[in-house]
């Protein structure tokens, strides 16, 4: 009796161990071979990799719906936020995915002491060699050199069994590459690379070079954006009354970096009574405000952002997010939920911390070190091509999970119009390339759940009381389809109506004109000839940089207003800003395009377009309609 049900029980094991074997099926694989890297060796089959397998989130799918029941206007249930505990139990993995994966990997003869949960049960962690890597996720690693002499472990793409693949949302070390590195700030020669905040990075604010001597008027704001102008186009005249109770946070990427002494400059000249006002710096995985590089570089992005949003605030305190690496770094800093523990992130893409590199950050991943603020603008971005969909998914869902506890997240839309950084496009295999002719959206800018910002400009000639067009000086506002993300619900109908009543004479080639993906910016606001203190002198600079601040100014105040009367922030607007409800407080804007790619890019039009999205804002008119809603 004994021996048969042992025989019994051998043979269950065995079934169920045969029923969760499945052939393996490619799960990411890398869209674009890394620019300047080469494919050195095969990596040594006993290099240990530590792994981590980052668990599929319960409930994404839900997201878009969730924050539409919290963001439409038209909602019983508007503003009615969730609690950081609430969205994080909400999101967190299946019981079944832990299980699943772990059978996966100890049946694979992964030992299950080597394997570890991280605390938010996201990720499933362990050491692993080459071969074992190999082995177990059907692929073959090298080793990418760098003419600088750095190297990178990467792999084209990877499998795993069919049965797995719906709890797996991403694995790495894997096919995730570069673009970023580990920060540190003694180390900014470590890689050539395409880093945040870099002065090689192209998100930056452009400048014209031109020096500003005279003081500017209201009467020249063609020539030259001050405060006064931007109160005079968008119809600012509210001064904030619950700054201890409102936060609106700039993240900034070190070594990018603000000069006290250009802060003063501009308040001395544009908003006296704010001279010797600075932000309030919450540093991020050792993220420094550093005075050692000065330049246009590296001060340009924070002191536009800096001096923009604090007077147009004033007094509102603002939060200075000074982050060390990437966006999943700033994420990690104000949701734990999302950290993981010993850098869950990629640490191609992302910092990951303690950084054992001399000069590195050596001490524990900034992990939910403050709230979300209320208000969060980012003037950087990348391009969507430069990273997986797995990866921009998870990121992107973070960033839904935000709008859900109540914040609104800005991102400037880029300054090279339907090109990608450094107006470069893509081929027909959607890889960057010099002769490319499709477009090339950026990220995370793209993502459904941030709301995206594109540039206008007064024309040359023209008033604070003519309508502006989309900015065509220096720089050109980015716009255009997702070739990652699906359509919100939100757009819809703002983007079929473009796509029918002003059919773009592009076809499939250049964009995905299939009307269901996701199309930006959802608006825009002035991004031509700001004036800023910079290095000690002041000067022209262009950008959606100037732009993601600016409105970030507007949703601060609104907030602030409805702090006053007991209701909560606004959260994630774009549901609002597509509505019936709100259509008339925006200025349309119907003049200009966004060229590159060798084409003239999208125009502009009578309604929502890919320049300039809804258009900009009127405050006169949001702010009322934003205080009506519960
Ligand atoms: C992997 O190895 C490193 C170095 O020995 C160790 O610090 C780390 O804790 C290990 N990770 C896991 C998940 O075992
Ligand atoms: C700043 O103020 C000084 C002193 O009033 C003035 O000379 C200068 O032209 C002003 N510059 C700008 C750009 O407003
Ligand atoms: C920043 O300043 C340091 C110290 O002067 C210098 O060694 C380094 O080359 C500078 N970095 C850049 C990117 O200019
Ligand atoms: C933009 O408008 C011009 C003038 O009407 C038209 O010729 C052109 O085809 C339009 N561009 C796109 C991309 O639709
Ligand atoms: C799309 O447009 C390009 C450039 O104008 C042209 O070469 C190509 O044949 C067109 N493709 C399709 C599918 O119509
Ligand atoms: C456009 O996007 C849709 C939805 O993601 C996708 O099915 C389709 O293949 C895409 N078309 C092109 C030309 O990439």
């Amino acid at each position: 009796m004994r021996s048969l049900l042992g025989v019994l029980a051998l043979c269950a094991t065995s079934l169920a161990a045969q029923s969760r074997r499945s052939a393996h099926l490619v799960h990411e694989k890398r869209a674009a071979e890394p620019v300047g890297w080469d494919k050195a060796r095969r990596l040594e089959s006993h290099r240990v990799l530590p792994i981590r397998v980052g668990l599929t989130q319960q409930n994404t799918h839900r997201l878009e719906e969730l924050l539409t029941s919290l963001a439409h206007p038209d909602s019983q249930t508007y503003g009615q936020h969730w609690s950081a505990a609430e969205v994080a139990d909400y999101f967190a993995p299946s019981a079944e995915a832990i299980t699943t994966v772990k059978d996966w990997l100890t049946d694979a003869g992964i030992h299950p002491d080597r394997l570890r949960l991280s605390p938010s049960k996201g990720w499933i962690d362990f050491n692993a060699t080459a071969a074992e890597a190999e082995d177990l996720l059907k692929t073959e690693y090298y080793v990418y050199a760098h003419p600088s002499g750095k190297e990178q472990i990467s792999c084209h793409s990877y499998s795993v069994p069919e049965h797995v693949r719906e709890h797996v949302e991403l694995i790495k070390p894997t096919v995730h590459f570069n673009h970023r590195a580990a920060n540190s700030p003694s180390g900014l020669q470590k890689r050539g690379v395409n880093r945040l905040g870099m002065p090689s990075a192209s998100t930056g604010p452009k400048t014209n070079g031109v020096k500003v001597n005279l003081p500017p008027t209201l009467q020249n704001c063609d020539e030259f954006i001050t405060p006064d102008c931007l109160r005079a186009l968008y119809n600012i005249d509210y001064i904030p009354l619950a700054t201890h109770k409102n936060t609106y946070g700039i993240v900034e990427f070190t070594p990018q970096a603000f000069l006290a002494a250009d802060l003063d400059l501009f308040f001395k000249n544009f908003s006296k009574t704010q001279v010797g006002q600075r932000p309030t710096l919450v540093s991020i995985d050792g993220g420094v405000v550093q005075t050692t590089n000065q330049s246009f570089d590296f001060n340009g992005e924070s002191d536009l952002d800096l001096e923009y949003a604090m007077t147009l605030t004033n007094p509102q305190p603002i939060t200075l997010l000074q982050a060390g690496a990437s966006f999943n770094n700033w994420l990690d800093a104000v949701d734990a939920s999302f950290c993981t523990f010993e850098g869950g992130d990629d640490p191609t893409q992302d910092g990951i911390y303690p950084d054992p590199l001399p000069g590195g950050f050596d001490q524990p991943e900034s992990c939910g070190i403050i709230k979300p603020p209320n208000v969060v603008s980012v003037s950087y971005g990348q391009d969507e091509s430069s990273v997986t969909a797995a990866y921009a998914n998870r990121q992107c869902a973070e960033y839904g999970k935000l709008g859900m506890m109540g914040t609104t997240v800005l991102y400037s839309s880029g300054d090279d119009g339907v090109a990608g950084g450094n107006g470069v496009c893509l081929n027909a295999q959607g890889r960057p390339s010099r002769n490319g002719i499709k477009f090339n959206p950026g990220f995370p800018v793209t993502c459904p759940f941030v709301t995206a910002v594109g540039a206008t400009q007064v024309n040359p000639g023209s008033t604070v009381l003519d309508p502006e067009g989309a900015c065509e000086q220096v720089i050109f506002s980015g716009g255009g389809f997702s070739n990652i993300f699906p359509m919100p619900s939100y757009q819809a109908e703002a983007v079929t109506g473009f796509l029918k009543n002003f059919p773009p004479s592009f076809n499939s080639t250049q964009f995905n004109n299939s009307g269901t993906v996701r199309a930006f910016p959802d608006l825009s606001a002035n991004g031509a000839n700001y004036v800023i203190g910079i290095d000690g002198e002041f000067e022209l600079v262009f950008g959606t940089s100037c732009s993601s601040p600016v409105v970030g100014s507007l949703i601060t105040l609104i907030n602030d207003a409805r702090i006053l009367i007991g209701k909560g922030p606004v959260g994630f607007i774009n549901p609002a800003i597509y509505s019936k409800k709100f259509v008339n407080a925006f200025h349309d804007i119907t003049t200009g395009g966004n060229q590159g790619c060798g084409t003239p890019g999208f125009n502009s039009t009578v309604g929502w377009d890919p320049v300039t999205g809804v258009g900009t804002p009127n405050l006169a008119k949001l702010l009322p309609l934003f205080l009506t809603l519960p």
